[in-house]
């Protein structure tokens, strides 16, 4: 469990998202929030850069963001190379999502996932692992997607 995670919410997400940090460090992970720290009106692209730019450059090893849906902070979170954000509010696509996309942020939405489910969801994405073979060369070609789009701008 030596893993570290970066967590951010906007004003929708604070709630579930303090929730979800609390349960976490309450099992001994390791949590770094980025906030928000109210429900205070704020703007969801802040906090999922501040979260996607601190798994992109290797401070932490996965991220949790919280809106109201999730989609939001997926949206975001996905411009930032080296992102793979996957929006799950089931068990399975947590799974999923890690055995067959090496996601390495969550998003979730406060509006529309209980806090025992999402503690399910988030448990499941942390402890699972990417399955490699021909998940990997699909992963290749997101990095190529990638190189092409940073050429192109
Ligand atoms: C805020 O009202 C809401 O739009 C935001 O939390 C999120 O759901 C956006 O995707």
């Amino acid at each position: 469990m030596d893993m570290r995670i970066a967590v951010g919410a906007d004003h929708a997400g604070f709630p579930l998202k303090e929730a979800l940090v609390n349960f976490l460090m309450e099992n001994g992970w390791d949590v770094e929030d980025f906030g928000t720290f109210s429900t205070e009106s704020v703007d969801y692209p802040d906090f999922a850069l501040k979260v996607a730019e601190a798994v992109a450059r290797g401070d932490v090893d996965r991220g949790l963001l919280v809106c109201g849906t999730g989609l939001g902070m997926s949206i975001v979170a996905n411009k930032v190379p080296g992102v793979r954000a996957a929006l799950a509010l089931d068990v399975t696509s947590a799974r999923l999502a890690r055995q067959h996309n090496d996601a390495n942020v969550l998003t979730m939405g406060a509006r529309l996932i209980a806090p025992p489910l999402a503690e399910e969801v988030l448990l499941t994405f942390l402890q699972t692992g990417f399955e490699g073979g021909r998940h990997a060369r699909r992963l290749e070609k997101i990095q190529e997607v990638e190189k092409k789009e940073r050429e192109l701008g």
